[in-house]
């Protein structure tokens, strides 16, 4: 039988299945979606300087977080978990990242207002460097074939073949920049101003190693909340298995693809302990399909016994192609929405949390409709986000759907 361990006061050590075993044999086991930088002669180098770097994040933080995102399951609170899709190393920048923490406070102080519950708020950023991609070339318009961009922490946007060569000294600017962004982050906080914690998917295997630190309790010192996205989220893959030996707050993108058993296995790989605030279950199904398969995995899932923290990711399920050109539309962002604050309260679960990618930039890359689309312009560095305007109006409707259900 296990035992539930009781909520995590002030004081209390992070608990956890971090123990050595847990963390035995984690460095035989196969990773996916790693950069092609194996056999690069530097690479030794450039993780033992990664281990000496000082932690970008604390255990008291960490824990922190942990007791929000515990009162967020136990229904009391609302998450919101923004950001970009990729940051760049351009973005460490006084200027941007002032706008951007500053379209995150004002969503999430508009989700308070309209629920009149506590919003916790996480960021995508201070080390949202790493993509993971569904192809490794792409063809350009004159027929050259190039590797695909993996994200700053790995190679370059640009489309040349320089660029895109992935290099592993580009680690070590990686951290820099969260280092840089998470100072200015703390500069910014005052008194009277909400917490903000930072979170990037967990997938650059070179990174989070040299970062998993601590003594008989390891965390990961890259960030507060780490995710693995749906392309990792393997059972037998290093990412699940390396998330499981830290006390951090651990995320998991659930696609349309995944069998209620597969996520049966993940929150008990992942939460043995049925510890508080320590899962989060992001739901990324696409609008057409998300009630039908939530209805059956948050039905599973609650057999566990776990305390989950579900979030709604209406992006990821619901991005389209316009010729050579990602969109995604506002209607599939709604309707996934919608579909997913019902179907998880009529489960009897709390429908808590938001997860969008977003931009204080003014662009268009969602759209009300395909007709609107533009063929030309700008294009973001990675997936399509939301614009300040649209980013408050989908947190409006969170807002309105959850107030309806509850
Ligand atoms: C992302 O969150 O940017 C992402 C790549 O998501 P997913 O793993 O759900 O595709
Ligand atoms: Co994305």
């Amino acid at each position: 039988m296990t035992v539930r361990r009781p909520a995590l006061g002030a004081g209390t050590p992070l608990p956890g299945l971090h123990r050595p075993e847990q963390q035995q044999g984690l460095s035989r086991l196969p990773a996916a979606q790693q950069p092609p930088w194996a056999n690069h002669p530097d690479l030794a180098c450039i993780r033992a300087e990664l281990a000496d770097l000082p932690a970008l994040v604390v255990p008291d933080e960490i824990r922190a977080l942990r007791r929000a995102l515990a009162r967020v399951e136990s229904g009391s609170a609302f998450l919101l978990h923004v950001g970009e899709c990729a940051e760049t190393f351009a973005m460490a920048d006084t200027d941007n990242i002032a706008a951007r923490l500053s379209l995150y406070e004002q969503m999430a102080d508009w989700l308070a207002d309209r629920t009149g519950r506590e919003t916790v708020l996480v960021a995508r950023m201070a080390g949202q460097h790493a993509k993971p991609r569904s192809e490794a070339t792409e063809a350009l318009p004159d027929g050259i074939v190039l590797p695909v961009y993996r994200g700053d922490a790995v190679n370059g946007t640009q489309p040349t073949p320089l660029a895109r060569r992935a290099d592993p000294w580009r680690l070590l600017t990686a951290y820099d920049r969260s280092q840089d962004t998470l100072r200015q982050l703390q500069a910014q906080a005052g008194p009277g101003r909400r917490p903000v914690f930072v979170s990037h998917e967990a997938l650059l295997r070179d990174y989070e190693e040299p970062f998993t630190r601590g003594g008989f309790l390891r965390y990961a010192a890259s960030g507060h909340l780490v995710w693995v996205g749906e392309r990792t989220r393997g059972p037998a893959d290093w990412h699940v298995r390396w998330a499981a030996s830290v006390a951090n707050p651990i995320g998991v993108k659930l696609g349309p693809s995944v069998t209620t058993q597969e996520a049966v296995d993940l929150v008990r790989l992942l939460n043995p302990e049925q510890e508080q605030g320590r899962l989060n279950l992001i739901a990324r199904m696409g609008a057409a399909v998300a009630a039908d398969r939530l209805t059956a995995l948050s039905r599973a899932v609650a057999g566990t016994g776990s305390p989950l923290l579900w979030q709604c990711d209406p992006m990821h399920g619901n991005t389209r192609k316009s010729g050579d050109r990602k969109l995604r539309l506002l209607p599939d962002v709604r309707a996934e929405i919608s579909a997913f604050v019902r179907t998880l309260t009529a489960a009897g679960c709390h429908p808590g949390g938001l997860h969008l990618e977003v931009t204080p930039d003014v662009v268009a890359e969602c759209h009300e409709d395909l007709s609107s689309a533009p063929g030309s312009g700008p294009r973001p560095p990675c997936d399509p986000r939301l614009n300040p305007a649209q980013a408050l109006a989908v947190v409006d409707h969170f807002a309105t759907e959850t107030n309806h259900h509850q």
